[in-house]
């Protein structure tokens, strides 16, 4: 079966059209039109993640500027299609989890691994630009280092040691796993979503958004659109750090909207769990008096499973 690619529709809107197929139009508790605050910007944390690394910015302008240069090769893109019964969510598609009231996200993506090593499958990478696979080589050794400094200091802050959140996460083997998502413009902005609200499920995330707005965060009841910050690597909580820190650290809950004439573009890494790896609450953060667990063991294989087919956890 043929998948219809968002890019391909908001191609053929006529660019005075004003309307966008019905499974695109979110419903009314949705509708960032009607569900965002407006007027005020959310100003999340930032962090200095210190020493001045010019070399770590040059390399977070590559990654950007070969997602962008990506972004044009419209027709390649199918070469690296998931096919509909690939159980990998690594390669280029449009949906991702079960859809609610059969709505679908104004976006497209593509996955592929780029850590550890043994876990990359190279098939995935696009081959164009000639640069994109060193690009990304050298973006996922950078990441390493910038994963690590993370986790010691989350690790730290809840009080454990600093190394304990990176061994109960997987150390050498957790997985990086790139996305890039591809919002081309849209109609009516008013009534889509790019991404539907969610938490990530892995235990973090690494974001680089292209200059165009549209991550929204939602806090204290509301749904806010955050503040653009130039070269500032966005920092999502995932749920494996939720449930590890027994929600001492809470996953963000998040969405995106999409833009009347411009293309946003975004390039999260999720830092996950090897699959078969067990993920629950670090024993010395709960006990049987105060302390209980607050969420189940298990695989985060089987995790992921019930997450994407909106299971009970
Ligand atoms: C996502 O949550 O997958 C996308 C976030 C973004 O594009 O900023
Ligand atoms: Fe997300």
């Amino acid at each position: 079966m043929e998948v219809e690619r968002v890019q391909a529709i908001a191609a053929s809107l006529s660019k005075c059209m004003d309307s966008i197929p019905a499974e695109y139009i979110r419903s009314e508790t949705e509708q960032p039109a009607i569900t965002t605050v407006k007027g005020k910007l959310l100003e999340v944390p930032v962090i200095d993640l210190g020493g001045g690394d010019r070399d770590e910015e040059r390399v977070v302008r590559m990654v950007e500027e070969a997602g962008r240069e990506w972004g044009i090769f419209q027709e390649e893109k199918e070469v690296y299609a998931k096919d509909a019964e690939s159980k990998s969510i690594e390669g280029y598609g449009s949906k991702l989890q079960k859809e609610v009231e059969g709505k679908k996200g104004w976006v497209d993506h593509l996955f592929h691994k780029i850590w550890p090593p043994s876990a990359i499958n190279y098939h995935f990478w696009p081959k164009n630009p000639p640069s994109y696979r060193e690009a990304n080589e050298e973006y996922a050794e950078q990441m390493r280092g910038v994963v690590e400094k993370l986790f010691k200091w989350l690790s730290l802050g809840i009080g454990l040691e600093g190394d304990e959140f990176n061994k109960e996460l997987g150390g050498d083997e957790l997985v990086h796993l790139m996305k890039i998502n591809y919002y081309p413009p849209c109609p009516r902005p008013d009534l889509a979503l790019g991404v539907v609200a969610h938490t990530d499920m892995c235990a973090l995330t690494i974001l680089v958004p292209n200059e165009v707005p549209g991550l929204q965060v939602f806090k204290d009841d509301h749904w806010y659109d955050v503040k653009y910050i130039p070269n500032a690597l966005i920092v999502h909580i995932g749920d494996q750090i939720e449930i590890l820190s027994n929600g001492k650290y809470k996953a963000v809950f998040h969405r995106t909207t999409v833009n009347k004439d411009t293309t946003r573009m975004s390039w999260p890494v999720f830092l996950e769990p090897p699959e078969e790896l067990e993920v629950g609450p670090h024993p010395k953060l709960v006990n049987d008096d105060d302390n209980p667990p607050k969420f189940k063991t298990k695989k985060y294989k089987d995790y992921v499973y019930c997450k994407l087919n909106k299971l009970p956890q």
